[in-house]
């Protein structure tokens, strides 16, 4: 079969297409039917079927006699440890952690903040919780204890399972006084915390609410895979909106597995047993569905990589990886790629290792820039696949599937949709835009299994953000075309949405915080372009009349202050003081127009722009922090 009979067969039959893509995953009960639109528009798949995630990604894998093929390689060059985990000790693993959860009072539905580094122990505790059909939300070491509280608040774990520690290179995350200070800032209390003990740094407990996560284990019961409904919330994601609330995106079990099931051998081209690695963070929905669960669920080892492209110890640990693990597909941020090419730009480290696993090259999470693409190209001498995704849909809406056929690559484009996704290129009054033409990028509802139902408690939200602009379709915030061949080309966000390093940032949410500094009266935050990280962000500061602060002081509390409360990912280190910032008539911030004077491109004067000249002072300002770059 084709790309395009697959394609075909998912739209005219959605409900026969993804029933036999069912049949692949372990029901406890089957579901009578795969879509349920009686609640249109908002779907749930399989939703009348019984199931669990960790029987699928773990217990059925042993119960086949796969119980020592390995399941979870950790690779860590940034503490020099490394250690396989088969599958039968993954079940013991997580059955003897779900049981210790269970016997504290965690079941079905519970909530359950996990916050920790890159170790296999974030995967058993994620899995721990699919056992016992608890909710796992799992938060990025990156972000600041300001932003795990505010998750706390708003999902309400009953208990949070957290490292004491994480490793970044030359200096120690210090997660447990991050926890501490989140728990302090929070209105809600869980009602007791698991802390994993890292050797590099070994935490204070605070008696009466935090345990040990190998003491609470012992002496208890292993606990059995509880089977959940398959619209049962398997965990929550939160990501960046236009403000400072995050978006709490769910994710249901049944449609989970069987769309990631799907992927790993269609999309991805892998076999049960192979080695997949997924060079992300367990904290982003990359590191959910491909470090996680995709592998897992499909009978793949996955690799745990707590390390760094560069300095850990060099351009060359990617290639080391590949060799030492027979990595056959690799799936990481172009940022990744840049950072190696930025030191080792002839690929010399390339040649000292033996690459000859490695079939294919996944890229995602930003937009895929054809230098990068070219040099990957040219120095693995294998496929390199674009494609794109987001939190809110949990695997690809676009990509080039080469289990089922390699379609020509396209530089530039993640190629074409995947089954399900009727993807859409819409004018702003909704209506289709022909090939070649630039529009907002919707898909038509229903999305396919595996995507977002709704919003964690804010149905209201995800209606608004997603369903409103454009009815019976979901508004994906991207911006871009579609060729005459159908491929598409997904060009920037529609929305105060950046992509720094591959991380998803929310400007909106960086003014919230620079608008709460005592001087400062105004502001506005725009992603400008950057080399590596593709984006950075810069705060323009307006400040209170009369205020004898000198520019320079709060500038650089302003570039403190995101750091203590987004957190060092927001990686925001470039504020400028200005006397105005343009505005429409109206009074809307043009800040489209900044990033083009910022970024060095012509522009068109805004017909609405309430007084030209300050675009000059804007362009002055920009010159002091190196903008436009040369390098840019
Ligand atoms: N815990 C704590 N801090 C973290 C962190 C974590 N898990 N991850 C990143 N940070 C910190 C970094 O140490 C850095 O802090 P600094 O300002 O003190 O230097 C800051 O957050 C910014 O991190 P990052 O944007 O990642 O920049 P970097 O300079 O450390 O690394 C790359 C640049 C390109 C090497 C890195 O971004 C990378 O490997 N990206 C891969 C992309 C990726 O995994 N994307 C996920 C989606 S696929
Ligand atoms: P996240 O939710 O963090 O995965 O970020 C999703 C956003 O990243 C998308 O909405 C896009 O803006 C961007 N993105 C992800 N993959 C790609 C890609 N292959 N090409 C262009 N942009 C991408």
């Amino acid at each position: 079969m084709t790309y395009q009979d697959i394609y075909d067969a998912a739209q005219a039959d959605p409900n026969g297409f993804w029933m036999a893509q069912a049949e692949a995953i372990d029901w406890d009960q089957a579901p009578s039917k795969a879509l349920f639109d009686g609640n249109a528009p908002l779907y749930e798949w399989f939703a009348d079927g019984q199931v669990n995630t960790c029987w699928n990604a773990v217990d059925r894998h042993v119960e086949a006699g796969h119980g020592d093929r390995v399941a979870i390689i950790y690779d860590s060059p940034i503490t020099h440890t490394k250690h396989e985990i088969t599958y039968a000790e993954l079940q013991t693993r997580v059955a003897s952690l779900a049981g210790a959860l269970k016997a504290k009072g965690v079941g079905k539905g519970d909530r359950v903040i996990i916050y920790m580094p890159m170790v296999p122990e974030a995967l058993e505790a994620m899995l721990a919780c699919a056992r016992l059909g608890a909710i796992h939300s799992v938060v990025f070491g990156g972000f600041a204890a300001n932003e795990l509280a505010v998750r706390i608040d708003d999902c309400e774990p009953k208990c949070i399972i957290a490292a004491s520690c994480g490793i970044e290179p030359g200096r120690v995350v210090h997660y447990k006084p991050l926890l501490d200070g989140a728990l302090d800032l929070a209105d809600h209390a869980p009602e007791f915390c698991v802390i994993f003990q890292r050797e590099q740094e070994v935490a204070h407990l605070e008696a009466g609410r935090d345990v040990d996560w190998h003491a609470f284990q012992y002496g208890v019961e292993p606990a059995d895979c509880v089977p959940v409904e398959g619209n049962h919330p398997a965990y929550i994601l939160y990501t960046s909106g236009t403000t400072g609330q995050p978006k709490g995106v769910i994710r249901h079990t049944g449609g989970h597995l069987v769309a990631l099931n799907w992927t790993m051998r269609n999309l991805y081209d892998m076999n049960p047993g192979e080695v997949f690695w997924a060079a992300s963070d367990v904290g982003w929905v990359v590191g959910h569905s491909y470090i996680c669960y995709a592998p897992l669920v499909f009978g793949c080892t996955t690799i745990v990589f707590e390390g760094k492209p560069v300095g850990t110890p060099d351009a060359g640990t990617f290639w080391r990886v590949i060799q030492d693990h027979g990595v056959k597909c690799l799936f990481t941020a172009p940022t990744a790629f840049r950072a190696i090419k930025r030191e080792d730009p002839g690929g010399a480290l390339v040649g000292d290792y033996d690459l000859s696993s490695l079939e294919s090259l996944f890229l995602a999470g930003e937009r895929a820039d054809p230098d990068t693409i070219e040099w990957a190209e040219d120095k693995l001498g294998v496929p390199v696949i674009d494609h794109w995704w987001q939190t809110e849909t949990g695997w690809a809406i676009a990509g080039n599937p080469l289990g089922i056929e390699k379609l020509p690559v396209k530089i530039g484009s993640p190629a074409v949709p995947m089954p399900g996704y009727d993807v859409q290129i819409l004018d702003e009054g909704g209506h289709p835009l022909p090939p070649g033409e630039l529009g907002a990028i919707a898909v038509k509802l229903p999305l396919p299994p595996g995507t977002l139902p709704t919003l964690w408690k804010a149905e209201a939200r995800y209606r608004k953000s997603y369903l409103e602009q454009f009815p019976g379709h979901y508004e994906t915030g991207d911006a871009g075309y579609r060729d005459e061949d159908g491929y598409l080309y997904i060009m920037a966000r529609t929305d105060d949405v950046i992509n720094v390093a591959g991380h998803r940032l929310s400007t909106g949410a960086m003014e919230e915080v620079l608008a709460a500094h005592p001087d400062v009266a105004e502001c506005a935050v725009i992603g400008v372009s950057d080399t590596l990280k593709g984006q950075l962000p810069l705060g323009f500061l307006c400040l209170n009349a009369g205020t004898d602060a000198a520019p320079e002081a709060v500038e650089k509390d302003c570039v403190k202050l995101v750091r203590e409360k987004i957190g060092p990912v927001a990686a925001f280190k470039l504020a400028v003081v200005v006397d105005r910032l343009p505005k429409t008539r109206s009074g809307k911030i043009l800040r489209g127009t900044m990033v083009k004077i910022a970024d060095g491109e012509t522009f068109k004067m805004p017909a609405t722009i309430d007084d030209p000249a300050i675009l000059d002072e804007i362009a002055t300002a920009l010159q002091t922090v190196g903008y436009p770059s040369k390098a840019g």
